[in-house]
């Protein structure tokens, strides 16, 4: 197996580096192969704009889908973006190291998505979802770090129910095909570099989990997303088909006006 693990943070000594250093351990131990990409060491610009494509569809008005097809099907797109698509299409497991910002990723993972996943070469109408997407076949999981504590993720959590906050994320890697499983959370980190010790107390615990967590990968059920048929012609569910997300549910009957 080949494993990339893709980190999103600007610190090396943070927890979630040393998670991510942590992963490319465990995962070489067991005679895999693995590579990390480190977005800030790379330098990644996750700006989306005309200034990456060299050879433009339109150079008069740009259009984020337009390029990205266009470079796409002439095989000019942007040689960070061609490279990561490679990175991917190498890899049978796909690892997302990364801390909880404002409710999301943090914006350079947000962009590396943004540019990386191009209409065209990673997803058409036709190559989507689970069942046609480009990437299936391949597993992915997130591992996410939180500043709150695990109780203020539950349904009735002042934080949110993390499971939902995750979603879009978890959907987006779906709809490009990935198998996505469950995801790796790591509560209630609170660094402190005032005090040169870069991390919680809560270290050595994260790290266990995460060992536990790749140990687990093979039997870990993945999370159920709808497919293409499940889709009727507007783009609604079916009325038969299932539904695995308050996301995405069967929507109650209008009742009857009172009045
Ligand atoms: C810009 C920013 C936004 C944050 N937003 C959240 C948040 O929405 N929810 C949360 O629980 N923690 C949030 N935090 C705390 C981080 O998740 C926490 O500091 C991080 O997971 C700790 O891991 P690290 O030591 O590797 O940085 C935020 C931190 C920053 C810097």
């Amino acid at each position: 197996m080949h494993g990339l693990i893709v980190l999103a943070h600007p610190e090396k000594n943070s927890l979630n580096a040393q998670l991510a250093g942590a992963a490319r351990e465990r995962f070489a131990c067991g005679g895999n192969t693995v590579e990390v990409l480190d977005l800030y060491e790379a330098g990644f610009d996750p700006l989306e704009c005309g200034d990456h494509y060299g050879c433009r569809a339109n150079g008069a008005f740009f259009s984020a889908l337009t390029e990205q097809r266009h470079a796409s099907d002439t095989g000019t797109l942007p040689a960070d973006v061609a490279g990561a698509i490679d990175q991917i299409d190498r890899a049978d497991l796909v690892m997302f190291q990364f801390p909880l910002w404002w409710w999301s990723m943090p914006a350079i993972l947000k962009g590396w998505i943004d540019r990386v996943f191009v209409w065209g070469g990673v997803y058409t109408s036709s190559m989507r979802y689970c069942d046609r997407g480009r990437f299936r076949g391949k597993r992915t999981f997130l591992s996410v770090t939180t500043g709150a504590p695990e109780p203020a993720f539950g349904p009735d959590g002042r934080a949110g129910n993390l499971d939902m906050i995750l979603w879009p994320i978890h959907f987006g890697l779906s709809y490009v095909g990935f198998e996505v499983l469950p995801p790796l959370r790591s509560f209630g980190v609170i660094s402190d570099s005032a005090q040169g010790s870069p991390i919680s107390d809560g270290t050595s615990s994260c790290l266990s989990a995460l060992n536990r967590h790749i140990d687990a990968l093979e039997s870990l059920e993945a999370i159920r997303f709808n497919t293409s048929a499940d889709w009727d012609r507007e783009g609604r569910l079916r009325p038969d088909a299932p539904s695995f997300s308050p996301f995405i549910r069967h929507a109650r009957p209008i009742s009857a006006d009172p009045s």
